[in-house]
């Protein structure tokens, strides 16, 4: 019996030429052209919509706003009056009128106004002025565990971590202006929210 033989072709399978790869180089060129325009069109897609999600944040985180409350000579030199801060609250698409926004306490004392955080550093708690016999300030107290204030708001005993919260002021046209923030509660530091 006659061993088989394999026919083998004299010619080798054709490399494809030049032309061959011309237009397989165009379509991933293409392909790569569209893939890369398609990212662009997202990306630019993706700043207005990044911007019209951050914006309502950036209305209410942080910084302080100046607030007019009542007229200075409706304090009584030394005598603690506690008032409402009262304002619009606006972000990016409403702004809510007359939104009560928490409050404070302020302290005469001649031309000078000094104002304390009504809130507790320790829970949160909504702080008290203890008056003296005089009607004077005796300073402050937290109902809730018995931290107590001296009349400038420095903590006297209690479990609060810090004193009470001083905040700015100005006098403007007669009246006692406040530049309304808030703080963290339960920690040393002052650090605002
Ligand atoms: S919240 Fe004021 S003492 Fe605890």
């Amino acid at each position: 019996m006659q061993p088989r033989r394999l026919h083998m072709s004299a010619d080798p399978p054709s490399k494809p030429t030049r032309a061959d790869d011309e237009p397989r180089t165009s379509r991933r060129t293409l392909a790569i052209a569209t893939a890369v325009g398609a990212c662009a069109v997202a990306a630019a897609a993706a700043v207005p919509a990044i911007a019209l999600v951050v914006a309502p944040l950036q209305g209410g985180k942080g910084g302080g706003r100046w607030v007019r409350t009542l007229k200075l000579d409706q304090l009584k030199d030394g005598v603690p009056r506690r008032v409402a801060v009262v304002d619009d609250r606006k972000d990016a698409w409403t702004v809510e009128k007359n939104v009560d926004l928490g409050s404070v306490w302020l302290v005469r004392d001649g031309e000078k106004v000094r104002a304390f955080s009504a809130v507790c550093p320790h829970l949160g708690c909504s702080v008290n002025a203890v008056p003296a016999a005089d009607g004077k300030s005796a300073g402050f107290a937290c109902p809730c565990h018995t931290s107590s204030f001296s009349p400038d708001g420095k903590r006297t005993s209690g479990p609060s971590p810090r004193d009470l919260d001083v905040l700015e002021t100005k006098i403007e046209d007669g009246h006692v202006v406040v530049d309304f923030r808030r703080f963290r509660i339960g920690i040393e530091q002052k650090v605002e929210t």
